[in-house]
């Protein structure tokens, strides 16, 4: 009893009193993001988003207007093709030693064409699935 009541009232040592007085006094850090929150500040939903309603909007005018039938389906595919390369070229060139804002920029367009290459690349698979499964 006696030395319990001696311990406690022993002053903390100044190292850990100094210790204490820094944590005590730093700002807390910042809660670590979701990664729904990482990919909402990529841009990423917005862009799958925005290529979603692409999708619907083309849908709509090929069973409306079927003479543009072509160009809709070649606009598509030119989309894959240049996102796919877009992306492949900045994936690449993130590898050089470049400065940060560079690397800033060609890591955003990577990722957005990246995004929309992954959608446009889905819609054509969707597209052709068909074709690529053994005849019936
Ligand atoms: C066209 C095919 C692709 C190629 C050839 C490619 C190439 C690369 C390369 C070489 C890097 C390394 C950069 C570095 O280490 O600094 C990289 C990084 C990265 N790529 Fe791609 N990429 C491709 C597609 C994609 C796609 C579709 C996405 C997703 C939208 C993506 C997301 C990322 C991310 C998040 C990083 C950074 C990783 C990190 O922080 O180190 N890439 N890519």
């Amino acid at each position: 009893m006696l030395a319990t009541a001696g311990f406690a009232a022993e002053p903390a040592a100044p190292m850990a009193q100094a210790q204490a007085q820094t944590a005590a006094r730093a700002p807390a850090a910042p809660a670590p993001k979701s990664a729904a929150a990482h990919f909402l500040e990529l841009y990423i939903f917005q862009i799958f988003a925005v290529m979603a309603a692409l999708t619907a909007v083309s849908k709509v005018a090929e069973r409306r207007k079927p003479e543009y039938c072509c160009s809709i389906r070649k606009t598509w595919n030119w989309a894959l093709l240049l996102s796919f390369f877009g992306c492949a070229a900045l994936g690449f060139l993130l590898l050089l030693p470049l400065d940060k804002p560079t690397k800033n920029l060609f890591f955003r367009l990577h990722i957005w064409t990246g995004t929309a290459g992954v959608w446009a690349g889905l819609y054509h698979a969707a597209r052709h699935i068909r074709a690529m499964l053994p005849a019936r």
